[in-house]
């Protein structure tokens, strides 16, 4: 595990939010054309799974989840990954959602549901909203030692949708780096 004993701080009034995605060197988390998926490696997916471990709940944008919301749902009902939910004391059922426009009363529902540590897995649309209403709490991201480059519309990077004014970019700390074989697997904290 890359992660063994990972914890979370409690935020008050609402859950703890943390992402995890994997990306080019030159940012890009996606191509809209066959052929670029997967961008990492077995490893890669291997920290997917384990982070999908610690969380309560799973959330993914509507288009993430049109895309890979079947096999998510297999991988779910997979006995190992229930076995490791069940060690840390999880229920082996991870409830997973797709997100909605109005954040805050999200946020608050899943705060009242009692859920602590909620995964946010994208895409880079639903993880600008979630940054632009300050609800990411940390950012767990594989960078891919390639290079896909871009055409205009045919890539996405970490996040669309939202363009932060100069004076409030989002401001982040890294946490840890750990290479593997040729990949990084960054964990930072983001300033709210
Ligand atoms: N490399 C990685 O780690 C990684 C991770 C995740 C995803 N991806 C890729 O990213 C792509 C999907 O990302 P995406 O950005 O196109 O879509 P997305 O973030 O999955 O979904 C965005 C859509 O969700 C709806 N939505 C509902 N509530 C929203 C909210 N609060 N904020 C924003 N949107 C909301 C909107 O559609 P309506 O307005 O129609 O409701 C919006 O267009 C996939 O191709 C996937 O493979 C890559």
């Amino acid at each position: 595990m890359l992660y063994p004993k990972l914890k979370f701080p409690i935020v008050s009034g609402r859950p703890f939010f943390y992402t995890n995605f994997v990306q080019t060197v030159d940012g890009k988390v996606q191509v809209k054309v066959p052929g670029y998926w997967p961008i990492g490696s077995k490893i890669d997916y291997q920290v997917l799974t384990e982070l999908r471990t610690y969380a309560d709940c799973l959330i993914h944008g509507k288009n993430l989840y049109l895309e890979f919301g079947d096999i998510t749902k297999k991988s779910l009902q997979k006995e190992e990954f229930k076995k490791l939910r069940k060690k840390l004391g999880k229920d082996p059922n991870l409830p997973f959602i797709v997100g909605t426009h109005d954040l805050k009363k999200l946020s608050s529902d899943l705060y009242k549901k009692g859920y602590k540590n909620v995964l946010v897995e994208g895409g880079p649309t639903l993880l600008g909203s979630f940054l632009k209403e300050d609800l990411i709490d940390e950012i767990f991201l594989t960078i891919s030692p390639k290079i896909f480059g871009s055409e205009q519309g045919k890539t996405l990077t970490l996040v669309e949708g939202v363009l932060f004014p100069p004076n409030s970019t989002k401001k982040l700390k890294p946490l840890s780096i750990k290479p593997i074989n040729d990949e990084l697997f960054l964990r930072y904290s983001v300033e709210n």
